[in-house]
Formats: C-alpha cells, sequence, structure tokens
C-alpha cells in the first residue's frame, strides 16, 4: 500500500517540516496547508489550541456556531455532508473578508480510508503558474471575474485580488462561461488544473488539518458510508471545522 501511494502530489507521509505539534506561520505561508498528527479529537481542545495562539474563531452564522461537526451522509441536507467530490473552492468566498484559515479535525476517517475521504489543495502559486503555461497571461488573471448563479442570483466576483496573492473561488457556483484565448473556458481550466496539481491529504482519527483560506483551494474527495448492522445506521467520515483569524 504504501508503494502505491508513493506519489509525489500523495501527502500521505508529509515532510518533517509539515509533521509539528504547533501551528507554524511559516510553514502555512510556504506550503498553503499544515498536518498536527495525532492532535486529538477534542473539540474543546481545538477552540482552546486556536485561541492559546492569539487567533480569534470565526463565527458561522449559517451553522451558528464557533465550531461545526459534521459527518458525511448517505442522504446530505449539506454540501460538506456529501458523498460525492467537492468542487474546489475557498471558504465563505462572497464575505469580503473571509476568515483566514480553516482547521478540520477528523474525529473518524473514512470506512475506505485512505482511499476514499481525502482532502484535496492546491495553492494559488501553483495554479497560476499552471495556467499561464496555457496562455493566460497574469495581466488578464488579474482583471479576471467569475460569474456565479446562488440562489438564482448572478454574482461577479474577482477571481484574484490586485498582486495575485489571494483567490476567491466556487467550483459548484461558478458558470463555465467565459472564455479566453480562443477556446480555454476559464472555469474548465481552474477545475482540471486544480485537479491535476493539488495535494492529497488523507486523515487519520485524530489528524489535525490547518488550511490557509486566501492562499489555496480545496475540495473534499468521494467519501464512503458503512452500514452499522447493530445500530441499523450508516456511518460515514465524521469531522470537526473551525475557522479563524
Ligand atoms: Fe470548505
Amino acid at each position: 500500500m504504501r508503494d502505491l501511494l508513493q506519489d509525489k502530489n500523495i501527502t500521505y507521509f508529509p515532510s518533517r517540516l509539515q509533521m509539528q505539534s504547533k501551528i507554524d506561520r511559516k510553514v502555512l505561508d510556504k506550503f498553503g496547508f499544515q498536518i498536527l498528527r495525532d492532535f486529538g479529537t477534542s473539540s474543546e481542545k481545538l477552540k482552546n489550541f486556536i485561541m492559546g495562539y492569539g487567533y480569534r474563531l470565526f463565527y458561522t452564522e449559517s451553522l451558528n456556531g464557533w465550531l461545526h461537526t459534521f459527518e458525511t451522509q448517505a442522504v446530505a441536507t449539506e454540501l460538506s455532508e456529501e458523498l460525492e467530490p467537492g468542487g474546489f473552492h475557498t471558504d465563505f468566498m462572497f464575505q469580503k473578508e473571509p476568515p483566514r484559515y480553516i482547521a478540520l479535525q477528523c474525529i473518524k476517517p473514512d470506512p475506505k480510508y485512505p482511499l476514499y475521504g481525502r482532502n484535496q489543495i492546491v495553492k494559488i502559486d501553483n495554479l497560476i503558474n499552471a495556467i499561464t503555461k496555457c496562455g493566460v497571461g497574469k495581466d488578464q488573471l488579474r482583471e479576471l471575474q467569475i460569474e456565479y448563479v446562488l440562489n438564482g442570483k448572478i454574482y461577479k466576483q474577482n477571481l484574484f485580488d490586485d498582486d495575485l496573492k489571494s483567490i476567491k473561488y466556487h467550483q459548484k457556483f461558478a458558470s463555465n462561461n467565459i472564455v479566453l484565448n480562443d477556446d480555454l473556458k476559464i472555469v474548465e481550466l481552474i477545475n482540471n488544473l486544480s485537479l491535476s496539481i493539488c495535494e492529497d491529504i488523507v486523515l487519520n482519527s485524530g489528524d489535525l488539518l490547518l488550511i490557509d483560506n486566501h492562499t489555496t483551494l480545496h475540495r473534499r474527495s468521494e467519501c464512503s458510508v458503512r452500514y452499522d448492522f447493530e445500530k441499523r445506521i450508516f456511518e460515514g467520515r465524521k469531522m470537526n471545522s473551525a475557522r479563524f483569524n
């Protein structure tokens, strides 16, 4: 199994730089994410840990809380609970100031761990590099607006900030209608390039993943469920999530 997974894009056994027990801004700036193995599954510990570094937890109105616990469901009511892969996105991308960091704490891994239920992350500089290789100039990217359809309304929003240092995007709501340079559909390009160059991260129970929500796109790979014949329920991957600044 280990040999099969020795792909350079799979962060299955992350470098020592990634395997730390403290929040490291340098690592977050360099990679756009950080993994803390065996952090534990306590949500209280997670809250205190984040606040202990002087960060402020981001209150999520739609979830009515500072911390969100979710489990992948056979019948989902929220995007985060779906078995299907999520689209590449940044969290709260319709807000003027989206939260800087996301913490994803694995309480229970996917029943088909490590092949299902991965988190996938692509860093902004790698994405810009890949897009420019396809013939789209940086000046075009600075101006680029993506059209979104949300609750029947159309929104337009810049993909990048002026200096190409931060990104706001949501694949699931983006209309694939902007064509650049001949036949290049930009949304299709972002989605496909992201999938091609993303890092695959496998979280086990107690692992904590920190993501920079301004400099990366993230996504959930396909998840699975297992039927517990005694309890007569489906069980899936269970996570805590929090956002902070
Ligand atoms: Fe997200």
